[in-house]
């Protein structure tokens, strides 16, 4: 498999548009997008009371800021191409309110209310990108993901296990690929603006 590395920071419009076009130059296409960079900031504190302004603006801008960025630049030339699939790496954070004492109680930092605003932009980013792409021919799909066990407190793995439908915290590297490959995909030719909610069921009962 072919391979072209590039580094940027999602955050910056130059980077983004850089890197469109050099991927673009690199086969003459752009099939398909996924927007996953994202995540917190370690190591700062994550209460919103208490939570740094700057902090805030970075975690919007990595987790928002730079999927709207890659949305427009990347979506420029599917329009251009008169096709392309994009995915969008929300989380469930976007959708429901969270149960701090688990944290609080387990030894893991919460998250802050920004990653929720932030992802709770994507699923609307992907609502409405969708709408605008579509008569292109380009489709906007997201995925909301779940906690997914990482080395986290073996308290907290269990703790959000027992919360969750189907027991168990998602499996990294392997729950998420075929949610990916079929947005990816022919297999979606008929979907576009989903928020596809993979979470082993944890916000069914929440
Ligand atoms: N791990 C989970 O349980 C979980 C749950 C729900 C949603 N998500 C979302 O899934 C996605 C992947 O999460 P992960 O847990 O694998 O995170 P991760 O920290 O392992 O990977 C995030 C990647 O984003 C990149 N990144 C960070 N800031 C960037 C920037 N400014 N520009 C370019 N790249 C940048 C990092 O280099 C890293 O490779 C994220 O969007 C995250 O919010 C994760």
């Amino acid at each position: 498999m072919d391979v072209l590395p590039l580094a940027l920071d999602v955050r910056r419009h130059d980077d983004v548009a850089a890197a469109a076009v050099r991927v673009r130059a690199w086969k003459g296409h752009i099939d398909i997008l996924i927007n996953n960079a994202g995540g917190g900031i370690p190591g700062r504190p994550t209460d919103i009371l208490q939570r740094a302004p700057e902090d805030i603006e970075a975690l919007i801008g990595i987790n928002l800021t730079g999927a709207l960025f890659c949305c427009q630049e990347v979506g420029r030339i599917m329009v251009e191409q008169r096709r392309g699939k994009i995915i969008n790496i929300a989380s469930i954070a976007g959708l429901v309110g969270r149960d701090r004492g688990m944290y609080h109680r387990t030894g893991l930092a919460q998250q802050p209310v920004d990653y929720a605003a932030a992802k709770a932009g994507v699923i609307g980013l992907t609502l409405d990108m969708a709408a605008y792409l579509a008569p292109f021919g380009v489709y906007v799909n997201c995925i909301s993901p779940g906690g997914f066990e990482r080395g986290q407190p073996q308290a907290f793995v269990q703790a959000y296990s027992e919360r969750t439908a189907l027991g168990r915290m998602g499996r990294d590297g392997i729950d998420i690929k075929a949610a990916a490959l079929f947005l990816a995909s022919a297999a979606s030719d008929y979907v576009t603006g989903h928020n596809l909610v993979l979470d082993g069921g944890f916000v069914l009962w929440h």
